[in-house]
């Protein structure tokens, strides 16, 4: 039950249907008209020009309950749309870190940047999956796995709202990125059964957070549209998880109804739809306003709803100080601050993953490197989607702000030799490739070595940009290909937006960092990391197929009783699973024991293990902890993450690393989606990578 108080009722008790349906409405600055006779009263922006700010706050006060429009703003790794702000690793590159309390603390730091700004809410986390590579979007997620996703989906909601400057906004709900085809907004096949296990538990985790809002998906599960889904809106999220929050729709949603989806025959029934299935406030679409008003006369939409809507929206306006200004809001000067660059340098060491090194890392002894690659510059491809290049109006041609640190900036403030520079390709084929890739063969001829910047840019990666084959585009395999010919030493640092497929790149590279798109200071951090300033922590959070077409290669998928996970000419799917990453320390792990061998179902046990740092490198490892149960009545993944930990152990010195783990978590859903846990042999498997495991037994009780 949605706990209100006095202050709301009583304004909700005075309001007349209109101004509650304006409070429903968002519309954004930069495109359209809305049909709102009094501006005032218009519930939200998004992406509110710095000139209207003072003027829209200013029209609501004038207005008879005085309360502040909402601004929401697509901040979703930083403040990065308004140049000048801190543009933080992106959510894939940030997963890498497997790092709770850096997550948190991103966002705390976006949130203080964000309401100095003047915005009250952002957009963020996406708490979709990334198990189909072909989405245009993966960049955007925390990785293919629910647990990663819930804890640092959580963790950056518990930031963002920590000191009460922002929303949150966990999107989009519900199976978004589970598009059939990887094709954007589409149609998913996901079963109640992979929806509960797979994508709700990020969203129960965020509702336990506190998130104060979610986003509707665009898509549909099982051809209804989330948008109108009673089931999916109302029933699961407000009354299962007991979210009493508000929603948002997506842009354009409810329209979409009518002329994408034709489940509406026109804005009216869309608008009646979606409301009665329990969204609360519509983003950009003309007309709603009068379409809602409209259904509540027609008694289509009741007052009850209306007034539901309402209460959660001003609920949290009132706790972000929109109806009384009570909210001490931080000096301009925090956006982009030293403290904040210091967060976003730790940011980008933990995002990148040293994925093979042939012993060409770290790089030392050289006097002459060549980099060479269309990404060694490019800070957008670095910054991925969602910055002031690409949002709210694309901005190509932007000049990068002064602090930002591209990859080959990053390697001439740390070394101390002589640096050349080719391009070498574009990352889209162009006229001159073939003269860029001569261009570059010079260079690297009268190099030591060769550090090469390739992968993907913002062109592949975001809405609309699905690719039916993530390979490394254009003519860069061939670069590789023809410099590795000059029998030089190659390194590749791979910038991209989401994880693509490698099998070539590795052919050639003596050694390959997979860097997704880690901000303003991603170059810096892999200088130092190539150079062995700093150590590599991070682990992939999304596994890298072979091959494009073995999709899905997530790991933690159901056994193989016939082909054995493979295919007559793709033997092996995977090149780097999910968990996978090296490091210049050797972490060894021994004697990984329990505390009981039997568990009382509902009791909680203790995984122990030993780890060595062997090696004369301090390093971080990251601890993962899988379980599978060995024989259940339901098909079950062959492992499943259940807990992760970083720990920095000195060059040479052991830890025993423990994970204390609640028997409640060991179930699953029944035939009938009903979550159980029985008794019976559960395997526990510990790793550092991904891909070796030490196991110990337990057995559940009743
Ligand atoms: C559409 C995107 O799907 C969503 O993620 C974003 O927050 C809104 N537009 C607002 O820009």
């Amino acid at each position: 039950m949605l706990k209100s108080n006095e202050r709301v009722e009583r304004i909700i008790s005075n309001m007349t249907v209109e101004e509650k349906a304006a409070q429903m409405q968002q519309v954004s600055d930069t495109c359209g008209k809305n049909t709102i006779p009094d501006k005032g009263t218009i519930g939200s922006y998004l992406f509110t020009k710095e000139e209207n700010k003072e003027k829209y706050i200013g029209l609501a006060k004038e207005t008879r309950h005085g309360i502040q429009p909402i601004f929401g703003i697509d901040a979703i790794h930083g403040h990065a749309c308004l140049k000048g702000a801190t543009v933080f690793p992106t959510q894939l590159s940030l997963a890498c870190s497997f790092d709770e309390e850096l997550t948190e603390e991103v966002g705390a730091v976006t949130a203080r940047e964000v309401r100095a700004d003047g915005h009250h809410w952002v957009f963020s986390p996406v708490l979709c999956m990334a198990r189909d590579l072909r989405w245009g979007r993966v960049g955007e997620t925390f990785g293919e796995d629910t647990e990663l996703v819930s804890r640092l989906g959580a963790a950056i909601i518990r930031g963002y709202q920590r000191d009460g400057l922002v929303a949150a906004c966990a999107k989009h709900y519900i199976g978004y990125g589970e598009a059939t085809g990887g094709r954007d907004a589409y149609d998913t096949q996901i079963t109640e059964r992979r929806a509960r296990e797979v994508l709700l538990p990020a969203f129960r985790a965020a509702v336990n957070a506190g998130c104060m809002s979610v986003m509707t998906a665009y898509g549909s599960i099982d051809a209804t549209p989330l948008t109108t889904s009673h089931r999916w809106m109302t029933e699961i999220l407000k009354e299962e998880l007991g979210f009493d929050g508000f929603v948002v729709t997506d842009w354009t949603n409810v329209e979409f109804l009518v002329n994408g989806q034709h489940v509406a025959e026109n804005l009216e029934e869309a608008t009646e739809m979606a409301i009665n299935a329990g969204n609360d406030m519509s983003m950009q679409v003309e007309g709603f306003y009068d379409a809602l008003v409209s259904a509540v006369r027609n008694g289509r939409v009741s007052e009850e709803r209306l007034d539901d809507a309402v209460r959660r929206i001003l609920l949290v306006k009132e706790k972000l100080g929109l109806i009384d200004e009570n909210i001490c809001v931080p000096e301009r000067s925090v956006i982009g601050c030293e403290e904040h660059k210091m967060l976003n340098h730790r940011a980008a060491l933990e995002s990148q993953v040293l994925l093979k090194n042939d012993g060409a890392l770290p790089l030392r002894g050289v006097e002459k490197i060549a980099v060479i690659g269309p990404n060694a510059d490019d800070i957008k491809a670095q910054y991925g989607d969602w910055t002031y290049f690409t949002h709210p109006e694309n901005n190509p041609d932007a000049t990068p702000k002064d602090d930002s640190v591209t990859v080959l900036s990053g390697i001439r403030e740390s070394f101390a030799g002589e640096v050349i520079y080719a391009k070498g390709v574009n990352v889209t084929p162009a006229e001159n490739d073939d003269e860029l890739i001569l261009k570059a063969l010079d260079a690297a001829r009268n190099a030591d070595v060769v550090i090469a910047v390739i992968g993907d840019d913002t062109s592949y990666n975001g809405e609309w940009k699905d690719r039916a084959n993530p390979t490394v585009p254009g003519r860069q395999a061939e670069l590789l290909k023809r410099l590795s010919e000059l029998g030089k030493k190659i390194i590749t640092v791979v910038v991209s937006g989401r994880a693509l497929v490698l099998s070539e790149v590795k052919n050639y590279s003596s050694a390959i960092i997979q860097s997704f798109s880690s901000g303003d200071l991603g170059g810096k951090a892999l200088a130092e990391l190539i150079f062995g300033k700093e150590n590599f922590s991070a682990r992939l959070p999304i596994s890298i197929p072979t091959d494009a077409a073995c999709a899905p290669t997530y790991y933690n998928q159901y056994d193989y009783w016939h082909t054995r996970g493979g295919y007559i000419d793709a033997k092996k799917m995977i090149d780097y699973p999910f968990g996978f990453g090296l490091s210049y320390s050797d972490f060894v792990y021994s004697d990984v024991t329990t505390d009981k061998r039997c568990v009382k179902i509902g009791d909680k046990f203790t995984l122990s293990v030993d780890v060595k740092n062997d090696s004369d490198r301090d390093g971080t490892d990251v601890l993962q902890l899988y379980y599978r149960d060995t024989v259940c009545k339901i098909l079950r993944p062959v492992r499943s993450l259940i807990d992760f930990k970083r720990v920095s152990i000195k060059a040479g010195e052991s830890v025993r690393v423990d994970f204390t783990v609640d028997s409640i978590k060991l179930g699953y859903l029944d035939e009938s989606c009903k979550y159980r846990v029985d008794a019976g042999e559960i395997k526990l498997f510990v790793s550092g990578d991904g891909t070796s495991f030490k196991e110990a037994i337990i057995n559940l009780t009743e």
